[in-house]
């Protein structure tokens, strides 16, 4: 008797041997071979197509011949007829088996296929959303054997897919009978299998339903609210969106909405109110972009920080205002999207929102955990989220700790002269000649540098990455000093410095209507940023008993434009060579992705979060002690080596007993 056919599947290369009259879809499941399917094998769906590869196969040891599969049969043909077939392509639920075969499976009919992110890790995702569509042959009622629609579609759901029972909310109970009734009881669901809890209906379409199923990853920032619309089944983002969140005008940062909540009764609604219809607005005008029907987005996964995260969820943040910090709940929250008022979404659709780390480390940090996955790492990594406040990650495999740190928003160009938000217009980019301390910079908007003859843009101010800059430049070129005092314009030799009062300004740009210049306010202004992030980074240190770290992560959408060797002169982070500071970009946005695609990745961060050894700045002693020594350019102890070597700092010092001068000395005999 002869053998079985031998069937070799790829990219996967599982083989096994099967009966001969197999389909490809059955010996695809039989084997483990990741083979799509929502019309579970009617050959409607065409989502299990393969590519059978005739010839001889030296590699796999198998000649194919062209008799290898079963005849072109009429579903297929009628399949081809009406949608068309790629060339060479087969419908795996159809084609038999009759003889040793090599099917290629592509890229879009594996269920779990892998998604490749931009970031520098370039990790994939592996496809596996917790909402899926499934067509279902449903028995017809029976006087019989009286049951119930939603019984039947249970049932049919059970012995089709072995799934469920699924739980209905109303509203889909309500269009379950005409649905069924006009499908002729053929229908495709869409059900919601979280990592955990119930599998839920989300929505029902008579007959094979193949617009796409679709989910929104949010970022809800204290300043900006980002949003990426992506496909549940191929994993591609669609459309990307943000606005500014609403609940600006209640206070800048988180602490003064907090103090808003608090000083006003009923205020904490009025933030919720106004973050959750700015959402559903996003969600409608991504949807427009798109050019889907918001209806079809069927899940919301959002990352944001404690105190987002508690007026989003309409809990009032009083408790997160005050030591010690307790979180309404630190774990992950599921919820329906329509209990946080998402109404332009699909009405059954959920929302997820990532555990916090602690009450001021959200789950926006979990997001970049996720994302960064430092606990997975050999290196030490320092992993900060630069935004009002920076968020820090400390970790390797051998554990990964946390802290927040209140950085305040000058580094958003908050509180400086002539800062301002990122935006066309905006100072970027800062080069400082350190022999004739001329300037050159760039602007949002340009690609030229202000020295090209053809620069021509209007230049409306400084936004956060161009101060670090231009203070990062003015230590290097000797116009500011290690004390963070700027010099006057005998000491340093240029008319660009100017008095101001009795300290001293640096101006990088003039016109007859326009002054823009760095002043001593503003140097003390990310003064008090850059300690606040470095005492944050260095008591993680503290903690784990090092001095140094193997590599510094940046993330955010300020990490992604901050240049680490600026940085580094000003002592933002801690020395390590140049080429180990790397930019995560929107680290948080990732995780949100990541979280929206993958429900294992749900289970992972939540059982990661739990085991990330929290740090609270506020009442550790020694933030204060490393606060301090970080207020120098670039630190008063730590000696930065990898720094030295790449960029030597004049010694200069402008302390000639004024006024700053003065204080210095006194709280130095104090
Ligand atoms: S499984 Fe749907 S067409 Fe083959």
């Amino acid at each position: 008797m002869s053998e079985d056919p031998l069937v070799i599947f790829t990219p996967s290369g599982k083989r096994a041997r099967v009966p001969a009259g197999t389909t490809v879809l059955a010996a695809a499941r039989r084997m483990g071979v990741d083979l799509d399917s929502v019309c579970g094998g009617r050959g409607i769906c065409s989502k299990c197509q393969v590519s059978p590869q005739f010839g001889q196969h030296s590699k796999h040891g198998v000649t194919v011949r062209d008799d290898a599969l079963s005849g072109w049969n009429a579903v297929e043909a009628r399949y081809d007829e009406k949608r068309g077939l790629k060339p060479g392509r087969r419908l795996g639920c159809q084609a038999q088996i009759c003889g040793d075969v090599v099917l290629d499976v592509p890229p879009e009919s594996q269920v779990h296929r892998q998604v490749i992110r931009k970031a520098a890790t370039a990790r994939e995702i592996r496809m596996d959303p917790a909402t899926r569509l499934y067509f279902v042959e449903v028995d017809e009622p029976d006087m019989h054997e009286p049951s119930g629609d939603l019984e039947r579609l249970n049932r049919a759901l059970k012995a089709q897919w072995n799934i469920g029972p699924v739980e209905a909310p109303l509203p889909l109970l309500r269009k379950l009978q005409p649905i069924l009734r006009k499908g002729a009881f053929r229908v495709t669901v869409a059900v919601h299998q979280a990592h955990r809890g119930p599998a839920r209906l989300i929505d029902i379409w008579p007959g094979l339903y193949e617009s796409g199923l679709y989910g929104l990853a949010i970022d809800l920032g204290s300043t900006t609210i980002a949003a990426h619309l992506c496909d549940l089944d191929t994993g591609a983002v669609l459309a990307s969106a943000g606005l500014m969140n609403p609940q600006i005008r209640f206070g800048e940062d988180l602490m003064s909405r907090v103090s808003y909540s608090m000083m006003n009764p009923g205020g904490d609604l009025e933030m919720t109110k106004a973050v959750r219809e700015a959402m559903d607005q996003l969600a409608a005008d991504i949807a427009a972009e798109a050019g889907i029907a918001p209806a079809a987005i069927v899940e919301a996964v959002i990352v944001c920080n404690p105190v987002m995260h508690h007026l989003l969820l309409g809990i009032d943040p009083v408790e997160l205002g005050q030591a010690p910090f307790a979180l309404s709940t630190s774990d992950a929250v599921e919820c329906a999207a329509a209990e946080l008022d998402l109404t332009r979404l699909n009405p059954a659709a959920r929302a997820y929102l990532l555990p916090c780390i602690a009450g001021h480390v959200g789950a926006d940090a979990a997001a970049v955990a996720l994302s960064e996955e430092p606990g997975k790492q050999d290196e030490l990594s320092l992993i900060v989220d630069v935004g009002t406040n920076a968020e820090i990650l400390l970790g390797d495999r051998n554990g990964v700790l946390a802290c927040s740190s209140p950085t305040g928003p000058a580094f958003e160009g908050a509180q400086i002269s002539s800062g301002q938000r990122a935006a066309n217009g905006a100072i970027d980019a800062v080069r400082i000649d350190p022999e004739t301390k001329d300037v050159r910079f760039r602007v949002i908007g340009s690609d030229l540098w202000s020295d090209d003859p053809a620069f021509d843009f209007e230049v409306t101010g400084i936004c956060g990455s161009g101060i670090i800059e231009a203070l990062a430049e003015m230590r290097s070129a000797g116009i500011i000093d290690a004390s963070g005092l700027i010099g006057s314009a005998e000491q340093v030799g240029t008319d660009r410095l100017r008095a101001d009062n009795r300290t001293h300004q640096f101006v990088l740009y003039e016109t007859p209507d326009r002054t823009i210049s760095v002043t001593q306010g503003d140097v003390r202004a990310i003064q008090l940023a850059k300690s606040a992030l470095y005492a944050g980074a260095r008591l993680l240190m503290d903690e784990r008993g090092v001095d140094k770290v193997d590599r510094v992560v940046l993330a955010g959408a300020f990490g992604a434009h901050i240049s680490p060797k600026h940085a580094m002169i000003l002592g933002m982070i801690p020395d390590v060579p140049l080429d180990k500071v790397t930019s995560a970009g929107n680290a948080a946005g990732t995780g949100a992705r990541i979280a929206l695609l993958n429900r294992a990745a749900r289970a992972e961060i939540e059982q990661t979060v739990r085991r990330i050894h929290k740090v609270e700045t506020a009442i550790e002693p020694r933030f204060q002690e490393h606060f301090v020594a970080a207020n120098a350019l670039p630190h008063a102890v730590d000696p930065f080596p990898e720094l030295r070597k790449i960029a030597p700092l004049p010694d200069v010092s402008f302390n000639t007993g004024g006024e700053d001068g003065r204080q210095r000395r006194r709280r130095r005999k104090g």
